[in-house]
């Protein structure tokens, strides 16, 4: 017997605007699956981009972004393990802007003891993929010194926990001078290993942190912003460096629509790099998106064990908290680039 529901949808990708909250049924859960009642969802710069028609993998018709959620299991399929009143956070490969939903049980993690459901919505995709770049890919070690981009956002603050864990220099770059008052108080950084970032100083700010850090060079640089930025911090990768790229925020457009002209403009001035100078200067570059491990489920449980390993059990940091009948103006605050940390749609 199918249950209401309701949802944000977009019917197809191209503008924000064109998000809409709408009623529908939900049918019971197939085998395997269970259904969850909502009680709180992670945004993601990947929602907006998908959204946007940015993102490489935004569903080609109408779809219902949001790649996680937290709440309580209210039904389960046939031969599913999981039972009803079960609390866990789920992944959920767009779909998750909804109070309720159908999820596969592979992509169910059990909620933290002690954290809240949103405390839970806020963790799994922006841990998981501080955790998968800084460790499984960059294989970052004590006394590496690390650069990370948007330090104050959800894969920021996320990131430097792992960090502090693994023992790493650190310098985190900011785009605003409040996030800066931020990481002090909050996370302990010394304010001269903070950069506001300025895209004409940008290496003259690099230099001036890595002496403060005592240090020459970067081991490590996790940057998911690109533009002006990139070249600066390549040019400071040591021998064995490793340059983790896993987004483009400075794509990301001000409005409510993309402006093709100016993209395809920044996408022709994008940084190139020289392969044949990468084997003398003995660097790597490594690129990720973790949706590439949607169909990788088996992997789930040792990158969960791994992610608590690293961050401690910390509970991530909810800058932000809104009713979920206020998604779009969630979604405009996370766009705009102001946020720190997690921003939640509380159901
Ligand atoms: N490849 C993957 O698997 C993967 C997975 C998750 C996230 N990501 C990427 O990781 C990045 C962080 O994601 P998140 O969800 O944690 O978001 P977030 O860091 O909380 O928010 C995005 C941040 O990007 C920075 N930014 C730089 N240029 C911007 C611009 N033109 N417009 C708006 N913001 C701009 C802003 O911080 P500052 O100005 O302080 O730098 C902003 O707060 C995003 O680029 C996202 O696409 C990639």
């Amino acid at each position: 017997m199918s249950v209401k529901r309701t949802v944000w949808r977009i019917p197809r990708a191209g503008s924000l605007a064109r998000l809409a909250r709408v009623g529908e049924s939900l049918p019971d859960p197939a085998p395997g699956q269970a259904r969850l009642r909502v009680e709180a969802i992670g945004l993601n710069f990947a929602d907006i981009l998908a959204c946007l028609g940015l993102y490489s993998a935004t569903p080609s018709g109408p779809f219902i972004p949001g790649l996680e959620c937290a709440g309580t299991i209210e039904a389960v399929g046939p031969g599913t393990r999981l039972v009803a009143g079960d609390r866990v956070c789920v992944l959920t490969r767009f779909g998750a802007y909804a109070d309720r939903l159908n999820f596969d049980q592979d992509y169910a993690i059990p909620l933290p003891a002690g954290w809240s459901a949103t405390e839970a919505a806020a963790w799994p995709v922006q841990g998981m993929t501080a955790w998968y770049g800084l460790v499984e890919r960059a294989r970052v070690a004590a006394g590496d010194t690390v650069l990370v981009q948007s330090a104050a956002g959800g894969v920021g603050l996320q990131a430097l926990g792992i960090l502090k864990s693994v023992g790493t220099k650190v310098i985190a770059t900011v785009g605003r001078e409040d996030k800066r008052r931020f990481l002090e108080t909050h996370y302990g950084l010394s304010p001269d290993s903070i950069i506001v970032r300025e895209p004409r100083r940008f290496k003259a700010q690099l230099d001036q942190a890595l002496a403060a850090v005592g240090a020459t060079g970067l081991d490590v640089v996790f940057d998911a912003v690109l533009g002006p930025y990139f070249e600066p911090a390549f040019g400071k990768l040591n021998p064995e460096g490793r340059f983790v790229l896993f987004g483009a925020a400075d794509f990301m457009p001000a409005g409510r629509r993309p402006n093709y002209l100016s993209l395809l403009w920044q996408y022709l001035r994008r940084p190139r790099l020289d392969p044949l100078a990468m084997i003398s200067a003995n660097q790597s570059f490594i690129g990720f998106n973790l949706i590439w491990l949607w169909d990788e489920v088996g992997r789930m449980p040792a990158a969960i064990e791994g992610l608590i390993r690293y961050a401690g059990g910390h509970k991530p940091y909810v800058g932000q908290r809104l009713p979920f009948d206020r998604a779009p103006e969630a979604m405009q605050l996370l766009q705009s680039g102001g946020t720190v940390g997690k921003v939640v749609l509380e159901v």
